[in-house]
């Protein structure tokens, strides 16, 4: 597991987070879907900054948004915040999604992980223990949701050491021009893709 950055390069980090996801991924409908069938306490597991939290709480469900990074939870909460949403209406819990200790587990109507944050648990042991984590917190007939991306074989193709350049954007935050390149490497003997993500900025001092 990587050592945790310093406190300044958690905040960049998560404004870059918030950058990349400029670009929406087309899922909120989903959750929003599923919430209104589910009808009662949402809890979402690895939230990040509110991106899907944020709204549903917004749609009127009460939800609970945990993530064990606390400089991306302190961008959910001013997230929450500048739209006029109090704590009683979205909840954000730092805490490791494995090691949960909820007062209300047993009662969320409807509980997921979104955007392929279940591949940031690295092993199959962790992947399978955060799914029994979603199920402990579900009520009798609750509604559980995992999003992961299936490559396909032209995808996983594509994954040959290459450098690709993603997206040059501004950051609205800091003025600053951020490029995103990506390399991956796929290997079929062990079915596993090892990718690394970078961004450069120009334009501005500071992490
Ligand atoms: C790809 S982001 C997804 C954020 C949000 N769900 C969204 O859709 O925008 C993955 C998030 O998982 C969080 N995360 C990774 N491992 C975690 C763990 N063991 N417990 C809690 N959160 C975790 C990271 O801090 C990060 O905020």
């Amino acid at each position: 597991m990587l050592d945790r950055p310093d406190p300044a390069t958690a905040a960049a980090l998560a404004r870059l987070y918030d950058l990349d996801l400029h670009d929406d991924p087309g899922d909120l409908d989903l959750y929003l879907a599923l919430a209104d069938r589910a009808d009662g306490r949402i809890l979402e597991l690895a939230a990040g900054t509110g991106r899907l939290a944020v709204p549903l709480a917004l749609a009127g469900h009460p939800v609970t948004a945990v993530d064990n990074d606390a400089a991306m939870l302190d961008r959910g909460r001013a997230r929450a915040s500048a739209v006029g949403l109090t704590p009683e209406r979205l909840a954000f819990v730092e805490a490791d999604l494995l090691e949960l200790a909820l007062p209300d587990a047993g009662t969320y109507a409807f509980a997921f992980i979104a955007l392929n944050s279940i591949m940031l648990l690295a092993t199959r042991e962790r992947q399978r223990a955060a799914i029994r984590a979603l199920a402990t917190q579900l009520r009798p007939g609750g509604i559980a949701a995992v999003d992961a991306w299936l490559p396909d074989a032209d995808d996983l193709a594509r994954f040959d050491g290459r450098v690709f350049h993603e997206w040059i954007r501004t950051d609205p935050e800091s003025g600053a021009h951020v490029t995103k390149t990506g390399s991956a490497v796929h290997d079929a003997r062990v079915r596993i893709r090892q990718a690394a993500w970078s961004s450069r900025r120009q334009g501005c001092p500071g992490p």
